[in-house]
């Protein structure tokens, strides 16, 4: 199995990364492949919108950083996309991230029974760290992603929403959290590999 992590913090030892990097060394655990990109330290653009991946070719033309963090999400059998709440949405880093993975789509994808040209299905972690402390707050996130992220080709996507957290190292007092990331990993992985 291999797993795919965008890190979409510019926090490198952040919440989210740290919730992340939890599940990858329990994914490990299981004997899982594992490959992280920090986003925020790459060379990155977003769409361009210049379709050619729907009329020329079957993937992003753009070379920039985001194009193996889109090559190794292909490949991937569990993709793990991590960000702070920034203005309630994923960071800008990340959103970069999603936009791109249009290039995932066939062209007439909105006519097309498989819209998708992952021909795997996937599973998606989506991991939201935010300071505010009611988690009514920001609850509208992920569903507005979900139909996208099928779309796409994730067939399941598990939220960890972590709210509470403003500064980095708050995330480290709140053990359930690291509980519920290492169970996530221990269900989808473990089996996969004995
Ligand atoms: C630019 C900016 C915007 C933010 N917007 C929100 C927000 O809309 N809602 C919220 O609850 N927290 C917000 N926060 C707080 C972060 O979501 C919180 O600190 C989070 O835990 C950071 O995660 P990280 O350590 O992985 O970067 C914001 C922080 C920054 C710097």
């Amino acid at each position: 199995m291999k797993v795919v992590c965008l890190l979409g913090s510019p926090r490198e030892n952040g919440n989210s990364a740290t919730v992340a990097r939890h599940f990858l060394h329990h994914a490990e655990k299981f004997g899982a492949q594992t490959e992280s990109f920090f986003l925020n330290g790459l060379n990155i653009k977003g769409c361009q919108a210049c379709n050619l991946c729907k009329t020329k070719y079957e993937s992003c033309v753009l070379n920039d950083g985001l194009a193996p963090a889109l090559e190794a999400t292909f490949h991937a059998d569990i993709v793990v996309m991590a960000s702070p709440v920034y203005y309630g949405d994923v960071s800008a880093q990340l959103k970069a991230f999603i936009d791109r993975t249009y290039s995932f789509l066939v062209p007439d994808y909105i006519a097309k029974a498989q819209p998708s040209r992952l021909t795997e299905r996937k599973k998606l972690v989506f991991i939201l760290t935010q300071g505010h402390r009611d988690p009514d707050w920001f609850a509208d996130i992920l569903p507005r992603y979900q139909d996208l992220f099928h779309w796409t080709g994730f067939a399941t996507t598990h939220p960890i929403r972590v709210v509470d957290v403003y500064q980095p190292g708050d995330v480290d007092k709140r053990p359930d959290v690291f509980e519920k990331t290492a169970a996530l990993a221990e269900k989808w992985l473990a089996g996969e590999n004995a």
